[in-house]
């Protein structure tokens, strides 16, 4: 069975992916230190798959941990995801940003490079396009500058990983360009597990709907858009996480030395259209009211998604309303 190293994968998205790893035949080994994550997703991924994957807890920024895992497990290839993502917060604390998203990738690439480990998954974010001119937006389409920290890291990483790439012909490495993940695996085993409040719109909508919160603040609706609120390519984690088994798949078969590929649904949805189909599927009202802009939100963006079908054989195939209705079933498993 091919081994794939997964850092951050007790994480939202890791843990997702790890779970199709299994269901695909690979062997994940989990690189984790447990900041924005709980050992009790280990629990979660062994009920679905019957199966418990090794796990190394210890900070991928730590280069003497980092050799003593590939010295043991020998992995032919590895899924980035350990990473800081929160955008207010790494513009207060832009040298943290830096620090962990750049050194743990600077350690994996070095660490890859001396153990022969030559397929790299990254996770990258539709963050790196900026303001779009043109929707939906291309792999082409060039990038903007960075609006804030978390965004810059992700632009340099790209850049980084090419370099490495184009120095090193053995490696090979695809940036995968997410829009908005959301939603919970069907058996709501594994779902998101944000820390305090919720930057994100989706988990804060489930916990408004379960009492946590008293209100949700739509940030804007005099947006030019249909009705005035920002619109997103929400993707559902599963979809997600299917399309890194295909891109491995594709690095394995494919001549590739480094790409760079969109994952989204292709659709965009407005912040109200994603309140009103939460209350269709919960049968709840969300208790909601018209706030003011938050600073560096984008008006609009979704995704060309055609790149992903030639060149993964990969499309969506979860709608907004099921992972709606996932991220709910996953937020009532926790009460
Ligand atoms: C942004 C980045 C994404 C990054 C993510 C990390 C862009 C285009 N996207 O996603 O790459 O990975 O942050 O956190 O830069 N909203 C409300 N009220 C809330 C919360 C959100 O109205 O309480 C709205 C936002 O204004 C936005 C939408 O919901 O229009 C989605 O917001 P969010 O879930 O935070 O994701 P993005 O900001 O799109």
């Amino acid at each position: 069975m091919t081994k794939i190293l997964v850092t951050g994968g007790a994480g939202y998205i890791g843990s997702h992916t790890v779970v199709e790893l299994v269901n695909h035949g690979y062997e994940p080994v989990i690189v984790d230190n447990f900041s924005n994550s709980s050992p009790s997703v280990l629990d979660g991924i062994a009920k679905i798959t019957g199966k418990r994957p090794a796990i190394y807890e210890g900070d991928c920024n730590d280069a003497a941990f980092m050799a003593r895992v590939f010295a043991s497990e020998r992995p032919a290839g590895a899924i980035h995801f350990a990473a800081y993502k929160a955008v207010g917060e790494s513009v207060a604390k832009p040298l943290m940003y830096y620090e962990n998203n750049i050194g743990s990738l600077l350690v994996l690439l070095k660490t890859m490079l001396a153990f022969e480990c030559h397929l790299l998954v990254f996770s990258s974010s539709c963050t790196v396009y900026g303001t779009p001119d043109k929707l939906p937006v291309t792999e082409a389409s060039p990038m903007q500058e960075a609006e804030s920290p978390y965004g810059y890291t992700k632009q340099v990483s790209e850049r980084i990983i090419a370099d490495t790439c184009r120095a090193h012909p053995g490696l090979a490495a695809v940036a995968l360009r997410y829009f908005n993940p959301i939603g919970a695996h069907p058996s709501a085993h594994i779902g998101e597990l944000p820390l305090g409040v919720p930057n994100n719109l989706v988990p804060f909508v489930t916990q408004t709907a379960a009492g946590i919160r008293p209100e949700l603040v739509v940030f804007g609706n005099d947006y030019n858009t249909p009705d005035g609120t920002n619109i997103r390519d929400y993707i559902h984690v599963v979809d997600l996480a299917v399309a890194h088994v295909k891109t491995l798949q594709y690095l394995q078969k494919e001549d590739v030395s480094y790409d760079v590929i969109n994952v989204g649904t292709g659709r965009g949805h407005s912040v109200l259209e994603v309140v009103h189909t939460f209350e269709q599927v919960s049968g709840r009202s969300l208790p909601h009211r018209i706030g003011p802009r938050r600073p560096g939100d984008v008006e609009q963006v979704y995704a060309a998604v055609d790149k992903a079908r030639t060149t993964l054989g990969w499309q969506a195939r979860y709608s907004l309303e099921d992972a709606l209705r996932d991220a709910w079933r996953w937020q009532q498993s926790l009460e």
